[in-house]
């Protein structure tokens, strides 16, 4: 058997502990160590995963453990910082998304992951969700003939998030978290995932439901894709409704409407007769599980990725692609004007 790798994970909040479970149940994986700036959680964690250490000074953690990937699961702002810390010490690195707040934080990933041996994963892990995973095999194989339409929504309520000991990092108003960057990259993601890069960009923002919040709260872009297919991302943190993800794919021939929370996704697709005549709509409901928050596929992908030197799926220009689109939606709105997106990395 191939020896296993070593995993840290830096940031043991809600996704660290999902992290930690996904390498928990990977044979090729082991837990290493973990670091958080909170003392009092680091040390539980350790306890609780039955290591002997644990760290809140990340320099001095690569350089006492034997470590061969890093997961930073810490808040987006400092996403960066670890990343590119973890990479120039030799590591491979699994980021959460979003990759990082601007653009320019991203090419410096990139920069890192281009210089250094390392493989540089983003976590964009609806790419790994059932629901998701059949929409896009579906599209791919023609099931619904040529997209013309792509829409996709990220509608989540922030004001029930539990803050990690009592500190808000989402809504600290001086380290600025957008929420179409933060939370609505996993509807551009999924978009770009399916339809490809999109070349401008148009949105329009509110902000009625979360008013003590530093940035707007709702806002929806409409987009260019390749050939000639247009989309839509909605995102909203102050929406009265449980989290979702809803999405629609529209194509010649049918369209596919899918989440990542439901244990089915609907197919509807028009039934010729022999003479091409129209006969009826048809309805198909395909099961699938619901697992919104797969990482253990993520882990495991990045290790084959490592093990056979395979390029990462979801790489830092992936990922970065996605944060400039974000980008590219805020700042459409803050100028209400169209906004033609920038892939130079
Ligand atoms: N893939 C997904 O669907 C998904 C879902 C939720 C969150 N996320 C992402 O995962 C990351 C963590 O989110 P979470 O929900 O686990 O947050 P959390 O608040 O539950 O945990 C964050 C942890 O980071 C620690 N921390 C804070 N500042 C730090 C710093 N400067 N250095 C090191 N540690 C620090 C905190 O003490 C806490 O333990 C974020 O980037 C978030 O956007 C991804």
């Amino acid at each position: 058997m191939e020896r296993k790798l070593r995993f840290a994970v830096a940031g043991i909040g809600g996704m660290g502990k999902a992290h930690i479970e996904g390498i928990r149940r990977n044979a090729l994986a082991e837990l290493a160590a973990v670091f958080d700036i909170n003392e009092e959680f680091v040390v539980k964690c350790a306890a609780d995963c039955g290591l002997g250490k644990s760290y809140t000074d990340f320099d001095r953690m690569l350089a006492e453990e034997e470590i061969d990937v890093v997961i930073v699961c810490t808040p987006d702002q400092v996403h960066r910082d670890y990343t590119v810390r973890a990479l120039r010490a030799g590591k491979h690195v699994l980021c959460e998304k979003p990759m990082a707040q601007t653009v320019e934080d991203c090419r410096e990933m990139v920069r890192a992951a281009d210089e250094t041996e390392g493989k540089l994963m983003i976590g964009q892990v609806c790419r790994k969700a059932p629901g998701f995973l059949k929409a896009k095999e579906l599209v791919d194989a023609g099931y619904i003939g040529e997209l013309f339409f792509v829409e996709s929504e990220y509608a989540h309520d922030y004001s029930r998030i539990p803050g990690s000991g009592g500190w808000q990092w989402r809504t600290d108003p001086v380290l600025l978290r957008h929420p179409v960057i933060g939370g609505g990259c996993h509807a551009i993601d999924l978009l770009r995932w399916i339809a490809g890069n999109p070349s401008e960009v148009f949105a329009y923002a509110n902000h009625k439901m979360l008013p003590s919040w530093p940035v707007d709260d709702c806002t929806v872009a409409v987009m260019k894709f390749p050939h000639e297919v247009i989309g839509k991302v909605m995102c909203s943190i102050g929406c009265k409704r449980s989290y979702t993800m809803r999405t629609c794919l529209y194509g010649s021939k049918g369209t596919i409407i899918c989440d990542n929370t439901s244990p089915e996704i609907t197919v509807m697709r028009e039934i010729l007769g022999e003479n091409g005549e129209y006969l009826t709509m048809d309805h198909e409901k395909i099961p699938v599980d619901i697992n919104n928050h797969n990482v253990a596929s993520e882990i495991e992908e990045l290790i084959d990725c490592i093990l056979h030197d395979k390029p990462v799926p979801t790489d830092g220009r992936e990922g970065a692609s996605t944060v400039a689109v974000g980008a590219a939606i805020v700042e459409s709105a803050a100028k209400g004007d169209k906004v033609v997106i920038d892939y130079c990395f």
